[in-house]
């Protein structure tokens, strides 16, 4: 047998700087299983179609369950010499029961098995990615359950704004992570077409049957046209920005955990399973993995727009440098899994300092919207003029260096007489977050109800998910 699957043209072996960049071994490998999965599926159709005898295809059945106990083993030789997955598998297989196997390439050509097997390790990252987004949701919305009640300071222009809930805040990352798992689903529910039997590009002559291929990978139907079936790596490329927008929120959130757990700030602490001493200075505990959350999107984006690039200027159909699309997807998938993974981490492993959210909240007159408010509600004010008035009582307050509740009713009359003891009601940071019952606002009740509606949700689904 020649070592090259393609040797039969040639008169001389490669370079070896060619072989080198050539070969995609060294990282396609991570495909063997997609691989092995999707020739069975074609040589169990090319048997029930006649092309190859039933007998031929039930040794390479068999042989193909060996090659993949051999991989997942550890003991299989991998070679540069031999290129790619696609070759070692079907060289092994030859080797196993003989010449035969080279009737398993019958109809298919590397071009469509790269782009199935790839569609099928996509396919298993999304749900991998999917599971582990469930999971942080899960973290989020327990622990916002814990603290619908917990008052800290909203920010806009990271100045304090209105006093928020902690639990608030934290269901806004399980609204995102929403709306990344519908991303992700969206992108699979697309990718879920089989391009297996597209062959090289152009289809085949043989009398193949790609809807059964295509069900026994669990595919929703064969790709309608080979030329774009081999082409195709929009499932790759939405993946990636699914994962890019996916890693943009960790990124978010991992650095208000840096932000919160500074000692400017002091609202929550990370435990020394999620923190890291300096080498230096004995005092420090960073939030390494909050940092490397934040980063990891740098390389995650990376990956969608080299892809992007790649792609851009080729013609139909298959490129080599197609070939280039599995590294860096491979990296991405692997970091916003990790980055997933380690922001769930960090959920259930911080404490609240409850005390010191309370005391940031109330501070910097967080509550004069609340005034604003009171002033329209109780006296009748235009909103414009109950801005205006509440501007000067916090001005009046600031001046005397005294938070707004506790500038006496003879002050604040002075600004605008019709006021009444009832304001003191109002300018609390607790009766702030309780007042704030409007759909999707931060009252405690709110946040209680949306938890409770997320649990309900995610336990349902895995339930579904078995
Ligand atoms: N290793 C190749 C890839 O990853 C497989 C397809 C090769 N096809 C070809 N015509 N050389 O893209």
């Amino acid at each position: 047998m020649t070592s090259r699957m393609w040797g039969g043209r040639f008169a001389e072996g490669p370079d070896a700087i060619m072989e080198e960049i050539n070969a995609s071994i060294d990282f396609d490998r991570k495909l063997f299983r997609q691989d092995i999965a999707a020739s069975k599926a074609h040589a169990r159709m090319l048997a029930a179609q006649g092309i190859i005898a039933a007998d031929l295809a039930q040794k390479i059945d068999g042989g193909l369950d060996t090659i993949l106990r051999e991989i997942e083993a550890g003991d299989f030789t991998f070679t540069r010499a031999l290129e790619d997955i696609h070759t070692h598998v079907e060289a092994r297989l030859t080797q196993l029961i003989g010449p035969e196997a080279g009737r398993l390439h019958t109809a298919r050509s590397r071009n469509d098995q790269v782009a199935t097997d790839f569609r099928l390790f996509v396919r298993d990252a999304i749900d991998q990615i999917d599971a582990l987004l469930r999971d942080l949701q899960r973290a989020l919305a327990e622990t916002a359950l814990e603290h619908a009640g917990t008052v800290m300071p909203g920010f806009t222009h990271l100045q304090t704004a209105q006093p928020v809930t902690f639990g608030h805040h934290l269901m806004a990352y399980v609204e995102m992570a929403g709306r990344d798992r519908g991303r992700f689903a969206d992108a699979r529910r697309r990718l879920n077409e089989s391009p297996l039997g597209s062959a090289a590009l152009a289809g085949t002559s043989f009398p193949i049957d790609r809807a059964m291929t295509a069900a026994a990978l669990d595919f929703d139907r064969p790709t309608a046209n080979s030329l774009d079936a081999v082409s195709d790596r929009d499932f790759v490329i939405e993946t990636l920005a699914a994962a890019s927008l996916c890693a943009v929120h960790l990124s978010r959130f991992a650095e208000e955990i840096v932000i919160w757990s500074s000692a400017g700030f002091g609202f929550i602490r990370l435990s020394d399973k999620f923190t890291t001493g300096s080498s230096i200075m004995p005092q420090k505990r960073n939030p390494d993995a909050a940092e490397l959350v934040r980063a990891k999107s740098g390389r995650i984006i990376g990956a969608q727009t080299a892809l992007l690039i790649v792609l851009k200027g080729l013609p139909l159909a298959y490129q080599k440098d197609m070939q280039e699309d599995k590294e860096q997807a491979f990296d991405a998938i692997e970091a916003l899994e990790l980055a997933i993974a380690a922001t769930a981490g960090m959920v259930r492993d911080m404490s609240v300092d409850k005390a010191a959210m309370r005391k940031a909240a109330g501070a910097a007159f967080s509550t004069a919207t609340d005034l604003a408010d009171w002033l329209v509600q109780a006296l009748g004010l235009t909103f414009r003029q109950a801005h205006e008035v509440t501007g000067r009582i916090v001005r009046l307050a600031e001046a005397r260096k005294l938070p707004l509740h506790r500038l006496s009713l003879a002050e604040m009359q002075e600004v605008e007489p019709r006021i009444t003891e009832a304001v003191y009601g109002r300018l609390g940071v607790g009766p702030s977050v309780a007042s704030r019952v409007s759909y999707g606002g931060t009252a405690p009740g709110n946040v209680r109800r949306e938890a409770r509606r997320w649990l309900r949700r995610l336990d349902k689904e895995a339930a579904a998910a078995g």
